[in-house]
Parts: structure tokens; C-alpha cells; sequence
């Protein structure tokens, strides 16, 4: 079979089988897993980016042969992605801030708006927060997109390798999850990416596993990206058939994490200079607010992402 037949039978099961979200891409879809399984010998790997082969290679060999192997390994993920299974979890990977990481069907796939929890978290790190004695906590630490991405930006930005960084006590990171499937993921990629022995991660609720540790730091940096989808909120299949619930809602209003986190932000942080970053639903202002208010917290702002809606909260105080 050649490549182009292979795409002729890759449209056939689509068309027989894709949900009605999937059928305007099918084209895309098919090509997309064409290149994977043709490639990934050399590229289905996760960590920095390489350079790799766009469709405008596949085009240029239509008429070249696939092996029995391919086409079985094709056919398997035309029928998963049909079914609606996102591409990511199909690869095992997703890129983020510029890297690849290893996903699973037991974290969320990360997402771009969440670079910006990223971008703020190093903004803090330089103009706000104490440069020696620093905690960056994550809580909901899933894949570890966000606490692995903030530790080597610091590193490249600074010219530092990790040990120069956190051997010098400047800074610890610890990310916290309920789910020991996903601290699993996390561990997976904070040791290919060369961080493991940086990076601590702790299994339990929010603050819960880690209430003792604040003394030890002048400033923290708490990064999340809660669960904050309210229980009867509709998903598309792709998310809500397949990412962890665990992962989404938290709820009947989605707020139930966001308000765990804020409540036991002041008998975590005693007197250290706290920073926290929180994304949350950009319908959820108003109610946010309302707990930071009920809270006693005054120092805060929701930030815009690039479509404009606020999607992170940024709360400072001692
Ligand atoms: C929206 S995902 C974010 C994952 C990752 N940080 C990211 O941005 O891609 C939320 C994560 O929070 C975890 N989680 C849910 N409830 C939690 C809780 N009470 N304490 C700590 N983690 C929790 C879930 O298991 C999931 O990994």
C-alpha cells in the first residue's frame, strides 16, 4: 500500500466513523497521524523540540510504499481518533512553552492559555519575590507542564544549570496532586528533562501534604491551574470523554479547589512575601472575587489572556 492509498483509507473511516466535531478536520486528522506513524521511529519522543518534518514532506511521497507494520499502527489511531480521543493522548505527548511532554490518559493535556501562568510566575520570580529562600509550589501539578517549565526557563534565563539553581538554596520546587497517576507522569517528565532531583512532588489535597514546609522560605510563589468546571457544565467529547474528571470539574459551581486554595492560603504562609497565581474559568470573577473579599485579601487583579478574557488571578500579600 502507498502513502496515498493509506490516506484514501484514513478518510473512508473517518467519514464512517467521526463524530460531527472531528468531520471538518478529517483531511488534517489523517495526515497528521500518517506523519506520526511514518516518523516516529526518529520523532515521537518527548523533551526539547527538534526540528521535524511538516506535511509539505508527506505530499512529496505519496507514491511510496507503507510497510504492513505502519499501516496497522495507522489504522489503530485512525479508529481512536475517529472515536474522538485527542491527538495528544494518541502521540503520548504535547508540546508547551516551547517542549515537548509526555501526556497520558491520566493527566490534562496542557493547554497554551496556560503559559501565561508560566509567563507571571517568572515576572514574579524577577521583580517580586526574595531571591534566596524561595518556594515555588504548584498545587494540581498534573503532567508537571507548569513547575518543570518555570524551573528551566529560570535555569536558561540565568545561564544556570539546576544544580547552580537550587543547590545554592536560592530556590526549592514542589508540586502537589490527588492523583498518584499523575504525580507518576510528573515524576516521568521532570526526569527527562534532567529536574528530578529538583523537583519534589507530594501526593495529597492542596496545602494538605505540605503544611510544615513554610517556614524554611522568605518568599512563595503558589502556582495553579485548579480543576474549575462546574459538574453540569456540557464538554466536547474530546475533553470530557477522555481527560480525568478529576482534572476538570471541581463542583457544583467549579469553585470548590479555588476556594480550598484561597482558604488555606494565610495559615500556609505565615509572614513569607506570598504570590499566588491562579487561572480559573473567565465566567468566574465575580465569585472569585467574592471569596478573596470573604477572605480578607485586597491585593489582587485578573489577568487577560490573548482572547482577551480574564483567566488568572494574581493575589499578593504579607
Ligand atoms: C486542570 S489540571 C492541571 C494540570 C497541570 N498543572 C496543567 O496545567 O496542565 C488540575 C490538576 O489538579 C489535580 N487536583 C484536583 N483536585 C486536587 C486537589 N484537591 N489537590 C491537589 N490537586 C488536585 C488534578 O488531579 C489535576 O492533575
Amino acid at each position: 500500500m502507498t502513502i496515498r492509498e493509506l490516506q484514501r483509507l484514513g478518510r473512508q473511516i473517518f467519514s464512517e466513523s467521526a463524530s460531527r466535531e472531528l468531520q471538518n478536520t478529517i483531511h488534517l486528522d489523517v495526515d497528521l497521524i500518517i506523519l506520526e506513524v511514518l516518523l516516529s521511529p526518529n520523532m515521537g519522543s518527548c523533551g526539547e523540540i527538534a526540528p521535524s518534518k511538516d506535511i509539505s514532506w508527506l505530499y512529496a511521497r505519496l507514491d511510496e510504499p507503507v510497510s504492513d507494520k505502519q499501516l496497522q499502527s495507522a489504522k489503530s489511531l485512525f479508529l481512536r481518533r475517529s472515536r474522538g480521543e485527542p491527538f495528544a493522548y494518541l502521540i503520548s505527548r504535547k508540546e508547551f512553552f516551547g517542549r515537548n511532554f509526555l501526556v497520558s490518559k491520566n493527566v490534562l493535556i496542557p493547554r497554551p492559555e496556560t503559559e501565561l501562568l508560566v509567563e507571571r510566575a517568572l515576572e514574579n520570580i524577577d521583580c517580586i519575590l526574595e531571591k534566596r529562600h524561595c518556594l515555588v509550589l504548584e498545587l494540581g501539578v498534573g503532567s508537571g507542564c507548569v513547575i518543570i517549565s518555570i524551573l528551566l526557563e529560570l535555569m536558561s534565563r540565568r545561564g544556570l544549570s539546576v544544580g547552580e539553581l537550587c543547590n545554592s538554596n536560592a530556590y526549592s520546587f514542589v508540586g502537589v496532586d490527588v492523583s498518584q497517576k499523575a504525580i507518576d507522569v510528573a515524576r516521568q517528565n521532570a526526569s527527562m528533562f534532567k529536574v528530578d532531583k529538583f523537583v519534589e512532588f507530594k501526593l495529597g489535597s492542596c496545602f494538605e501534604p505540605i503544611e510544615s514546609l513554610s517556614a524554611r522560605f522568605s518568599s512563595i510563589l503558589v502556582v495553579s491551574n485548579p480543576p474549575y468546571i462546574a459538574l453540569d457544565e456540557q464538554l466536547p467529547l474530546s475533553v470530557g470523554g477522555f481527560e480525568p474528571e478529576v482534572a476538570l470539574r471541581a463542583g457544583k459551581e467549579g469553585l470548590d479547589i479555588i476556594a480550598e486554595i484561597i482558604g488555606g492560603l494565610r495559615s500556609f504562609s505565615l509572614k513569607e512575601k506570598t504570590v499566588l497565581l491562579m487561572e480559573m474559568g473567565y465566567s468566574q470573577r465575580s465569585q472569585v472575587e467574592g471569596i478573596l473579599v470573604e477572605k480578607g485579601f485586597d491585593d489582587f487583579d485578573f489577568l487577560k489572556d490573548l482572547a482577551g478574557l480574564e483567566r488568572m488571578l494574581e493575589l499578593r500579600f504579607n
